[in-house]
C-alpha cells in the first residue's frame, strides 16, 4: 500500500457513497483490499461493516481503531472530478476518508505485524449517521476485550497536517423529546365546549426556552431546541391534541438527567394550567464523547513526534456514537484537519486527500505505540 493507491481507494469510495445500513459495496471494497493484504477479517455476522485484526503474535495491549463508513442523503455540489455517482447520496461527513485512513493503517500495520506488540482490532462501523452502527458492532462481542479506543474525524477548520486533540467532553449526548398534549376538540366558535391544546403547546414551547437556565450551570454547555410544533389542520376547529418535539444536547450526565426532569415537569405543568394532559416521551441517544486525558497526552506526543501540528478542537453539540465504545474502555476522538471552506454535512463539503496518507500513518503509529504500553 502506498499513498497513490490509498488516495485512489478514497476517491472511489467518495464516488460511490451508500447511506446507513446499505454500505454493501463499501464493505465489499474494504474486504477485498484487506483480504488481498492478508489481514484477518473476524466473523461478525454484520450485514454491512466489518471487524478485522492485526497482530496478536507478541504480548501487549488490545487497541481498537474505529472508523465509520456510511454516507448521507445529501445531493453533492462539490464539483469534484470524483463526485458522487449515486444521486442524492454523498460522503458529506468524510466517512470515506475515515474508512480509507483506517484501511491504510491496517495495511501498514500488517507489513509490520511480526514486530507488533499486542493486537489491533480494526472496526469499520456501519450506520453512524442514522442507525445503531456502534451498538451493532458492540453486540458482536468483538470489541469486548479492547483496552483503548481511537477514532479520527474529518475537521474542515484545520488544514491538512493539523490534528485536534482535546481531553474531556468533545461531543454531546443527543436526546430527543416528544410531548403529546391532549385536550378536547370542538367547534372553533364554541371553545368553552372543548379544551384547546393550542395555548398549552404555546406556553410549553416558551417555558422550554428557559429550561437550561433553571437547572444547568451557565459554565456547562447545554441546548434545548423545540424543532416541531403541530396542532390542528384548519381554522375553525379546536383540535384534540398538539405535538411538541425537540432535541436536548448535553456534555454532562447530570445536566442530561436534570433537563429530562425539567422538561417532563414543564410539560405536565403547562398542560395542567390549560386544562390539558401531557404525555412525555424521552428517546435517549448515545452518551457524550468524553476523551481520556492520559490517552490524549499520549496521542498528542505521537502526533507531535510525527510532525503534525496539534490544536485543541472546538467543542460541538453535535453527536457521535463513538461514545458507545467508551462505555467499556477509555479512548480518544481525534479531529483530523482536512481543510475546505464548507462544514461537515454541507453539499459542498470536501476532505483534502493530502491529509489521508499522514492520517493512516498516524493511526498505525498510535496503535503500534499504545500496543507496547504495559
Ligand atoms: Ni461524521
Amino acid at each position: 500500500m502506498d499513498e497513490q493507491r490509498l488516495t485512489a481507494f478514497f476517491k472511489d469510495l467518495h464516488a460511490h457513497p451508500e447511506v446507513s445500513g446499505s454500505e454493501f459495496r463499501t464493505t465489499g471494497k474494504l474486504r477485498e483490499a484487506l483480504e488481498e493484504a492478508g489481514v484477518r477479517i473476524l466473523p461478525s455476522g454484520l450485514q454491512t461493516g466489518l471487524v478485522a485484526e492485526v497482530g496478536g503474535l507478541r504480548p501487549g495491549r488490545v487497541i481498537g481503531l474505529r472508523c465509520d463508513i456510511d454516507a448521507l442523503p445529501v445531493c453533492e455540489e462539490s464539483g469534484l472530478a470524483y463526485a458522487s455517482q449515486n444521486e442524492g447520496v454523498m460522503h458529506a461527513c468524510g466517512h470515506d476518508f475515515h474508512a480509507s485512513a483506517l484501511l491504510g493503517a491496517a495495511l501498514l500495520l500488517k507489513e509490520r505485524e511480526k514486530e507488533l506488540c499486542g493486537t489491533v482490532r480494526l472496526v469499520f462501523q456501519p450506520a453512524e449517521e442514522y442507525g445503531n452502527g456502534a451498538q451493532a458492532v458492540i453486540a458482536t462481542g468483538l470489541t469486548a476485550d479492547v483496552q483503548e479506543f481511537y477514532a479520527l474525524h474529518t475537521y474542515p477548520p484545520f488544514p491538512a497536517g493539523t490534528l485536534g486533540i482535546k481531553e474531556g467532553p468533545v461531543m454531546a449526548a443527543p436526546d430527543a423529546f416528544h410531548i403529546r398534549i391532549r385536550g378536547k376538540g370542538c367547534h372553533g366558535a364554541q371553545p368553552h365546549k372543548g379544551i384547546s391544546p393550542v395555548p398549552a403547546a404555546a406556553a410549553l414551547t416558551l417555558a422550554l426556552q428557559s429550561a437550561t437556565g433553571l437547572v444547568v450551570d451557565p459554565f456547562s454547555p447545554a441546548v434545548v431546541t423545540v424543532t416541531h410544533l403541530a396542532a390542528g389542520n384548519t381554522w375553525n376547529v379546536v383540535p384534540e391534541a398538539a405535538l411538541i418535539e425537540g432535541t436536548v444536547r448535553t456534555l454532562r450526565e447530570a445536566d442530561r438527567t436534570a433537563l429530562r426532569g425539567r422538561i417532563a415537569a414543564a410539560a405536565s405543568a403547562c398542560a395542567g394550567a390549560y386544562g390539558c394532559t401531557a404525555r412525555f416521551e424521552w428517546e435517549a441517544g448515545s452518551a457524550a464523547v468524553v476523551n481520556d486525558p492520559v490517552l490524549c497526552a499520549a496521542a498528542r506526543d505521537i502526533a507531535l513526534s510525527m510532525g503534525f501540528a496539534v490544536d485543541r478542537q472546538e467543542d460541538t453539540m453535535s453527536s457521535e456514537d463513538f461514545s458507545d465504545y467508551l462505555k467499556s474502555a477509555p479512548g480518544v476522538f481525534i479531529r483530523v484537519g482536512t481543510g475546505g471552506e464548507y462544514p461537515n454535512h454541507h453539499p459542498r463539503f470536501t476532505a483534502d486527500p493530502a491529509a489521508l496518507w499522514p492520517a493512516a500513518q498516524f493511526l498505525a503509529r498510535l496503535a503500534e505505540t499504545r500496543g507496547r504500553e504495559k
